[in-house]
């Protein structure tokens, strides 16, 4: 049954309304203290404000594409800096056939231009294009070009720099095919890229890493009899060779998607902050109590150290109403 949308005016939507209409909301305050792990940072960076949109599954059913014009609204009216693209724009990646998911990018496409801030895209597994030949084997196309050719992108990671911080835009996805057709995985084609742009980033430059798959989650592999025990399916696998890169880095934060729900964890005193999905449960109301909803992230230097020589973290998760009992499809 389609949700009701959140009712909220055309404009000067505050965020306590928002909250209060949209439910599920990731409303995440990270204050960054002049130095981290040791390191001197830029005393001029300035409060970032970082919408964070991700899981969308742009389809027809559901009442989605009214969802996704509304979802656009409340993004817009809460005027972040920018808007991280948390991926899975569309549905289907690897049970639609390519005309299905071209109908599908549409509707994302027409999502997306209606949003008035940039936007900064991740590749979800939901994002490729005919991965799989009809035998379930890997195809030899490249599975990621609709994505290229949707957000006029020649690779599915990079890196940039914004008011001072530097975002890094990795492709967690490898394809395996099979009957557990991808797994979080950071190529090695990355790695190589990633030892370059350290190179080049200076030392001090505060860093967020944004991942679709998370880096760190606390859901296991693993659900029960639901869902069998598949390694990667949840989690980056080689996410700690990526992390000890950064090792000596200011990484302030990792964002990342995926699992459709609310979450923070912490590593090594480094927020991972999962947003819940856009559609919630694939349009079909909240998982595992995170209903549908986007995320807002607020990045603020205070110019003070912390007791422990980082930074202090205030992060508040907002409980829904009529918190699913069961488990449900946590995993897509
Ligand atoms: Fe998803």
């Amino acid at each position: 049954m389609p949700l009701p949308l959140p009712s909220i005016a055309k404009s000067g939507v505050t965020r306590r309304d928002f909250i209060g209409t949209a439910g599920a909301f990731l409303a995440s305050q990270l204050f960054l203290s002049s130095s981290l792990r040791g390191i001197t940072l830029d005393q001029h960076l300035k409060t970032l404000r970082l919408g964070f949109l991700t899981d969308c599954h742009a389809m027809a059913e559901h009442d989605a594409p009214s969802w996704l014009e509304r979802t656009a609204e409340i993004m817009n009216s809460l005027r972040p800096d920018l808007i991280i693209g948390g991926g899975d724009f569309v549905h289907g990646g690897f049970t639609s056939t390519g005309k299905t998911m071209d109908q599908r990018w549409v509707i994302a496409s027409s999502f997306l231009n209606r949003l008035k801030v940039r936007l900064e895209p991740l590749i979800g597994n939901h994002d490729l294009y005919e991965p799989l030949t009809a035998d379930g084997k890997v195809s030899d196309n490249d599975p990621r070009r609709r994505w290229k050719h949707h957000f006029q992108r020649p690779l599915t990671y990079r890196s940039f720099q914004f008011h001072g911080y530097r975002f890094l835009m990795l492709d967690s996805i490898k394809v395996v095919g099979g009957e557990n057709p991808y797994r979080g995985w950071i190529s090695n084609a990355q790695m190589e890229w990633l030892d370059h742009e350290l190179n080049r980033i200076p030392a001090n430059q505060p860093i967020i890493l944004c991942s679709h798959i998370p880096f760190k989650t606390s859901l296991r592999d693993s659900l029960g009899a639901m869902i069998k025990n598949v390694p990667g399916r949840v989690r980056v696998l080689n996410a700690d060779s990526v992390l000890e890169k950064l090792s000596q880095r200011p990484l302030i934060a990792i964002l990342q998607g995926h699992i459709h729900l609310n979450e923070r964890v912490e590593y090594n005193g480094i927020p991972c902050i999962t947003g819940g999905a856009v559609c919630g449960k694939w349009w079909e109301g909240p998982n595992m109590g995170t209903y549908p909803g986007i995320g807002l992230v607020e990045i603020i230097p205070t110019g003070v150290s912390s007791a422990k020589g980082s930074r202090d973290i205030d992060w508040s998760y907002l409980n829904t109403p009529n918190p699913v009992k069961s488990l449900g499809n946590v995993l897509s």
